[in-house]
């Protein structure tokens, strides 16, 4: 593979400051924004009321832990236009989250958020190993979704050349990769392996696309998820992080010359590390859940945001900015079967080891009386034949000796799983509610 390591005269010089001068420059705009919030967000002003803290009490950036926590059910609340701090007429842009149970969660963006959006996304690709000049061919889904405009206004940002084709239609997404020749994918993990079966399917041979990079994120993925895509398109599997409370993609990523964890672009996001039972927050090095604070955001400012998502933060390697680890689960995907955690990270992990079964796989969940009962579902690599079969037993044993839980192996034939066009579905849970 090339290396697309960055000259270190590209970067902004922010990305190689002093930790000193990125805890100045957070401490100021954090105070910043706490008073706005505190000002034009009724929501939060209650909240710090109600915690006994204003704005001013924040001198130092260890004062913050005092100020109070802002979770998804805030956000759903305040639907739908409750959380912003400027108004109506200010928003240059409005997203949200599907809301699968409920109402959707909406956020919103001046003119000046989007500009800083498209900056850290510019920047996230880049530390890919995008460069100007570059094609980009974006398979992340347009619309409310923030993955497909987000990606796209910061690819234009560096100066690529966008091609804004959004999930679905596999078959084209093949024809216009051979066709328009990209440097760049940006799409799921999940539905980057399907396009990979279509060229497959097609007889053709993915490690002969011009593909030098591909960006993958919106759901949690494995290093050996990593190394089957790298081996597969013969391109770098660089991953992003983000969320749409917080501004979208382009939080935190990976740079290509370390692959080590994403670094998070902390001059406008103030990562925390808690625990989650307690609220506590945890130092440096410890696993927990992330919570996010931006620290330039005008529309919807956002407190201590609680993302669910569990990892630990790590020094900076290629840049100063601190890294979080690959975040291997949300607290929502944990699945407890008798008692143990299980996250489908580790079932991707184990699976992935064996070469008679392939990357698509579904987690199914039932409950027999009291016991909860997990079945895998996995499809055969096309012409595993036999081996498969031998394979799935030897994954109920790993399972078993690893995590401690009984599986139930089911190998199904290639395209035996509904294939994802974006964030996969991985656990179908038909346990009973309640
Ligand atoms: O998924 C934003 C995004 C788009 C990120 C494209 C990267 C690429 P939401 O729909 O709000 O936003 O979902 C955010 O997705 O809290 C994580 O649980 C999960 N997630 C996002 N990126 C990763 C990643 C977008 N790289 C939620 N690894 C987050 C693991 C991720 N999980």
């Amino acid at each position: 593979m090339l290396d697309l390591t960055p000259p270190r005269g590209s970067l902004d010089p922010i990305e190689i400051a002093s930790r000193d001068e990125i805890a100045a420059l957070q401490l100021k705009r954090l105070q910043k924004t706490l008073r706005h919030a505190y000002d034009n967000v009724p929501h939060y002003r209650n909240a710090f009321e109600a915690a006994g803290v204003h704005p001013d009490d924040c001198r130092t950036l260890a004062d913050f832990a005092k100020f109070p926590f802002t979770a998804k059910a805030d956000l759903r609340d305040q639907y739908p236009f409750g959380m912003f701090a400027v108004p109506r007429e200010r928003l240059a842009r409005i997203h949200a989250s599907s809301g699968t149970t409920g109402k959707p969660t909406v956020v919103g963006y001046t003119k000046a958020d989007i500009d800083m959006w498209a900056e850290v996304m510019a920047r996230s690709i880049r530390a890919a190993g995008g460069r100007t000049g570059m094609t980009c061919h974006i398979a992340y889904g347009y619309g409310l979704f923030t993955g497909g405009l987000g990606a796209h206004y910061g690819a234009e940002r560096l100066g690529c050349t966008v091609i804004p084709i959004s999930g679905g239609m596999t078959e084209r997404q093949v024809s216009l990769i051979e066709d328009f020749r990209p440097d760049i994918i940006m799409v799921t993990p999940s539905y980057c392996l399907a396009i990979l079966d279509e060229f497959n399917k097609r007889g053709l041979d993915p490690r002969s696309t011009s593909l030098k990079v591909g960006i993958f994120g919106a759901e949690p993925w494995t290093n050996a998820m990593r190394l089957e895509i790298e081996a597969a398109f013969d391109m770098h599997a660089v991953d992003i992080y983000g969320l749409s409370e917080v501004i979208g993609p382009g939080v935190a990523n990976e740079c290509v010359e370390t692959k080590d964890g994403l670094h998070i672009w902390e001059d406008h996001f103030y990562p925390e590390i808690i625990d989650p039972e307690t609220g506590a927050v945890l130092p440096d090095g410890e696993k927990g859940e992330l919570v996010f604070t931006s620290l330039t955001k005008e529309a919807m400012p956002i407190i201590r945001y609680r993302t669910r998502d569990l990892t630990r933060l790590l020094p900076g390697t290629a840049r100063s900015m601190r890294r979080m680890e690959k975040v291997t689960g949300r607290s929502d995907d944990m699945m407890i079967i008798r008692g143990v955690n299980v996250f489908p990270t580790q079932i991707e992990e184990m699976l992935l080891s064996l070469d008679a079964l392939s990357a698509h796989y579904q987690i199914v969940l039932t409950r027999e009386g009291r016991m909860d009962e997990m079945e895998i579902k996995v499809e055969a690599r096309p012409g595993a034949g036999d081996a498969a079969n031998a394979a799935a037993k030897t994954l109920s044993k790993s399972i078993k000796d690893r995590i401690g839980v009984t599986a139930w192996v089911s190998v199904l034939p290639p395209e035996g799983i509904e294939r994802s066009q974006g964030k996969a579905r991985r656990i179908v849970d038909l346990r009973p509610k309640g």
